[in-house]
């Protein structure tokens, strides 16, 4: 049996409005339902609980190993090319997963002959606890980076929280903050805006353990048109084609215009779809 919703319980939870034309119908399930209230009661919880020990740092793996011979030439050019080594920062799950972000970025910019953003405002929308700060730090060097997430105090096994994790990510990083918020109620005029694998589709959501109440993609990139600047980039990273397509018309509702795409067809870390990377601009 399948109970027909709205696109995100948001609406009626947030009181927005039920005839959001930009927001399509979605069919929820009776088990999706299910999950959803489970993942709420955790998320509420958690938020209410707010709890937080004292930053978190991993410990550093100092040297990768185990990575074919066009990885290591390649994160040996990233190395090079932004002097940064993130293996002297993290573990080394988090270190490689930096360097696919970073190779993804350099690559696009380069293969688009894109011009270089440096000294500007950066907002990352859905950062969850902003491992890739570092990344994002030495690709644009900013003139601030604030990473925005919906969910702050979701608790590890570890007994830190993703607060933890966030201020320890973002320690060493001068001008750069962690914001626990509803990206669609932000007001902050960015010039560029990125959102790596945003939800624009509710599955994803369950999958990471958050109630389908935080899905509601056409205000979410409103707020990002909103929110940029004359001459602002938004950025967008999306798992695969399809998930591009859908996002990709959020956007056009949300009066962004499409300026670029491009298609990652060998990540350093392999994924089940190939990112697809594309800029928008509001003008
Ligand atoms: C698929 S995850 C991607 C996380 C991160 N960008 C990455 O690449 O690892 C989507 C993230 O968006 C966050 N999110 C969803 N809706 C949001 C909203 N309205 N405002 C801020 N964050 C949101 C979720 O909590 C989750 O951390």
């Amino acid at each position: 049996m399948e109970l027909h919703a709205k696109a995100s319980e948001s609406a009626i939870e947030n009181n927005a409005t039920l005839s959001d034309p930009a927001t399509p119908v979605h069919r929820y399930s009776l088990i999706q339902r299910g999950r959803s209230l489970y993942h709420g009661l955790w998320f509420r919880l958690s938020e209410g609980l707010r709890w937080s020990r004292r930053p978190y740092h991993e410990t550093p793996i100092g040297c990768l190993s185990g990575l074919a011979h066009w990885q290591v030439a390649r994160i040996d050019e990233l190395q090079a090319r932004y002097d940064v080594r993130f293996e002297s920062h993290y573990g080394g799950h988090t270190a490689l997963a930096n360097y696919t972000y970073l190779d993804l970025l350099d690559q696009a910019w380069v293969c688009t002959n894109r011009p270089a953003f440096h000294g500007i405002a950066v907002t990352d929308v859905g950062c969850a606890n902003f491992w890739y700060a570092r990344t994002l730090h030495v690709f644009f060097r900013p003139r601030t980076l604030t990473g925005v997430d919906v969910e702050g105090f979701r608790l590890y096994p570890s007994g830190y929280s993703r607060y933890d994790a966030a201020h320890g990510y973002i320690a060493e990083l001068p001008r750069t903050s962690f914001l626990v918020e509803n990206y669609c109620e932000v007001e902050r005029r960015t010039d560029v805006i990125t959102a790596w694998f945003p939800f624009v589709t509710p599955s994803p959501v369950l999958a990471w353990r958050l109630p389908l109440t935080v899905f509601s993609p056409a205000r979410l990139l409103h707020r990002i048109a909103r929110n940029l600047t004359s001459q602002g980039i938004f950025f967008m990273v999306n798992q695969g084609t399809e998930e591009a397509a859908i996002a990709a018309s959020y956007c056009r509702r949300a009066g962004l215009r499409f300026m670029d795409q491009w298609i990652h067809a060998r990540p350093l870390r392999a994924r089940p779809h190939p990112p697809v990377a594309s800029w928008w601009t509001t003008t």
